[in-house]
């Protein structure tokens, strides 16, 4: 439907975010965030294919600010450095960046990450506003205030929260996204579904070949439904210590399988279907409801990631293990146990892993595709 857009509050420690979300969402978002933007600086974040794409979606920015700068950054992941962040910092200076200057950050998670991060540590933090250009930004990353850059060594190893003053995602951006990228975000708000809310899952197992098609309103409405069910999520714990964790649901042998492929070898929201697809057969082979995860696992079927490279159990927990967030005393895994029903921090001993790996493992390259 044109002209539809939701609108919904992520209350948090450091205030309130809006968030904006369907057709027309920047025009509308900025229509009301008009006074806190007017007179101020904006320092743009993007890469050239957004800019390509997607410039003209900034004019409203444009039109109220009192100045505009953009830095373009390396496109995808290669964004997410310490060094790009340095840049950033002395591009700012340059420009007279202050600290009523406004950060936008125009793009996917990757643009969103950095210029998060590199906004929270500016001048000792200075306000962004996050513009989510894929899927995946949209359902997840634009979501929580969780910012980041990677280091040689691990992902998003350095990093701080900090909240967008807004999040505004129109819907328009999603038209121009590939068939890998809707995959990606539906694979991340099916998870969401699942682990939080049954009748987003229900909607998005409808919707899903309308979707996973291109559909422009099929991909909207599970952008806002997911990202909404992650804010009442991060409302009821910031900063991770707890029931936030659930969001991390086939992510421990997702990240395991990018790392041991090699990164960009099986595409991150790949990895994670194949996490999902492991955590969903741990989950029953540890008593969890056999039914709902069959379901699940039928919906990660028909998002038809490509297969599995060969891999071996064995090298893949000691990647868990190195996961950030395995702490000392153990790794503790995200389990779901029914509809809506997760657990986190289970501790599963390492022995009976591998043997599941094992099978996984096994099991993926016996299924067909
Ligand atoms: N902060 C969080 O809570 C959080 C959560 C999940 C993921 N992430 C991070 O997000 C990153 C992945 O983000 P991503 O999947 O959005 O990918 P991305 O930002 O790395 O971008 C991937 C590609 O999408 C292209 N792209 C962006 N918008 C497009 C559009 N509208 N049309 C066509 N192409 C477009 C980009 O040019 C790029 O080539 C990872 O670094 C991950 O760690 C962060």
């Amino acid at each position: 439907m044109a002209g539809a857009i939701e609108r919904f509050e992520l209350r948090h420690p450091q205030g309130t975010t809006p968030h904006f979300y369907g057709d027309g969402a920047l025009a509308a978002a900025t229509a009301e965030l008009a006074p806190m933007i007017a007179d101020r600086r904006i320092l743009a974040v993007s890469s050239a294919p957004i800019v390509a794409l997607h410039d003209p979606l900034l004019d409203p920015l444009r039109a109220v600010a009192s100045a505009f700068d953009l830095v373009e950054v390396p496109d995808g992941e290669a964004a997410k450095t310490p060094a790009e962040a340095e840049r950033l910092w002395r591009a700012w200076s340059a420009f007279g960046g202050r600290r009523d200057a406004l950060v936008v950050a125009f793009g996917g998670g990757s643009v969103g990450d950095l210029a998060g991060f590199a906004a929270g540590a500016f001048l000792r933090g200075v306000d962004w506003l996050a513009l989510p250009t894929t899927l995946l930004a949209q359902v997840d990353a634009a979501v929580g205030g969780k910012t980041a850059v990677d280091l040689p060594e691990a992902k998003n190893s350095v990093g701080l929260f900090h909240h967008p003053r807004a999040v505004v995602a129109d819907r328009s951006v999603l038209a121009t996204l590939p068939l890998g990228l809707r995959r990606a975000g539906l694979v991340e708000a099916l998870k969401t579904g699942a682990m939080l809310d049954l009748g987003l899952f229900e909607r998005i197992e409808r919707d899903l070949d309308r979707a996973l098609g291109g559909d422009l309103e099929a991909l909207a409405a599970v952008a806002a439904g997911a990202a909404r069910a992650k804010a009442r999520l991060v409302e009821s714990d910031p900063e991770e210590a707890g029931a936030r964790k659930l969001l991390n649901f086939g992510h421990t042998l997702g990240h395991a399988i990018e790392a041991e492929a090699g990164y960009g070898r099986v595409a991150h929201g790949d990895a994670v279907a194949h996490g999902m697809r492991f955590a969903l057969a741990l989950s029953v082979a540890l008593g969890g409801d056999a039914d709902f995860a069959a379901r699940v696992g039928a919906a990660l079927d028909r998002l038809a990631p490509p297969p599995l490279p060969a891999l071996e159990a064995a090298r893949l927990l000691e990647r868990t293990g190195r996961d950030k967030k395995a702490r000392r005393g153990g790794l503790g895994w995200v389990l779901l146990d029914g509809p809506g029903r997760g657990a986190w921090d289970r501790q599963v001993p390492s022995e009976r892993i591998v043997a599941e790996i094992d099978r996984f493992l096994r099991a993926a390259g016996e299924r067909p595709l």
